[in-house]
């Protein structure tokens, strides 16, 4: 195991490492993972994208998780606290993110780990995902015991924009 360390951020301490997490953005996007974005991929689209996500943050709205080694940050992710009333008990997680240089180290598996735990602790035992079908992540989300639901075809553009890719749907019951 490496010695980074899992934890949740608050909102402060995110907002001092806007930086870091603008650049895991970037550099997801730019290794052709499916987060939303197509290339070219820019510090000032993935700056918007995280002046949003900070004040949603702020709000209360949603968690955001570190991996982190010698103040370097390689990994993070989120769960978004359903809005809605009759769904008080999931949440939603979403940007799992894990810089180039620190994958196939375990520490996509402690980020989910980390979050499940959280979720659990404060009730919301239902978390809902979607990614790339066929992905690092699918087989990430499946080795961790979430069930898939099935595939919307030609649901996202690729990052190269030159075709579109089916997601996979998954859920986990805590
Ligand atoms: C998906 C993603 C988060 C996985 O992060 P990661 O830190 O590499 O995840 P892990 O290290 O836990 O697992 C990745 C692989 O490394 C392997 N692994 C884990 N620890 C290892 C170790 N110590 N030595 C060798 N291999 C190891 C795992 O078995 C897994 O193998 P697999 O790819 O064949 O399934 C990462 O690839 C990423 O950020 N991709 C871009 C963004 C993205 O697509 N996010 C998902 C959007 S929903």
């Amino acid at each position: 195991m490496t010695s980074h360390v899992i934890r949740l951020l608050s909102p402060m301490e995110a907002q001092d490492r806007r930086a870091d997490l603008v650049e895991l953005l970037v550099d997801a996007v730019e290794s052709g993972a499916s987060v939303n974005f197509v290339w070219p991929m820019t510090r000032a689209k993935a700056e918007a994208w995280w002046e949003g996500a900070l004040a949603s943050h702020a709000r209360g709205e949603r968690l955001i998780f570190s991996a982190e080694v010698a103040g370097k940050l390689d990994g993070t992710v989120q769960l978004i606290l359903a809005p809605q009333e009759n769904q008080f008990f999931r949440a939603d997680l979403a940007k799992m993110l894990v810089h180039r240089r620190a994958r196939c180290q375990g520490l996509g598996t402690r980020l989910m780990q980390a979050a499940e735990a959280e979720a659990r602790r404060i009730g919301r035992t239902l978390l809902t995902l979607d990614t790339k079908a066929r992905s690092a992540g699918e087989r990430l989300y499946a080795r961790l015991g979430w069930t898939k639901v099935g595939e919307i075809p030609d649901f996202s553009a690729s990052a190269d924009n030159l075709s579109r890719r089916p997601a996979s749907f998954f859920y986990k019951m805590l």
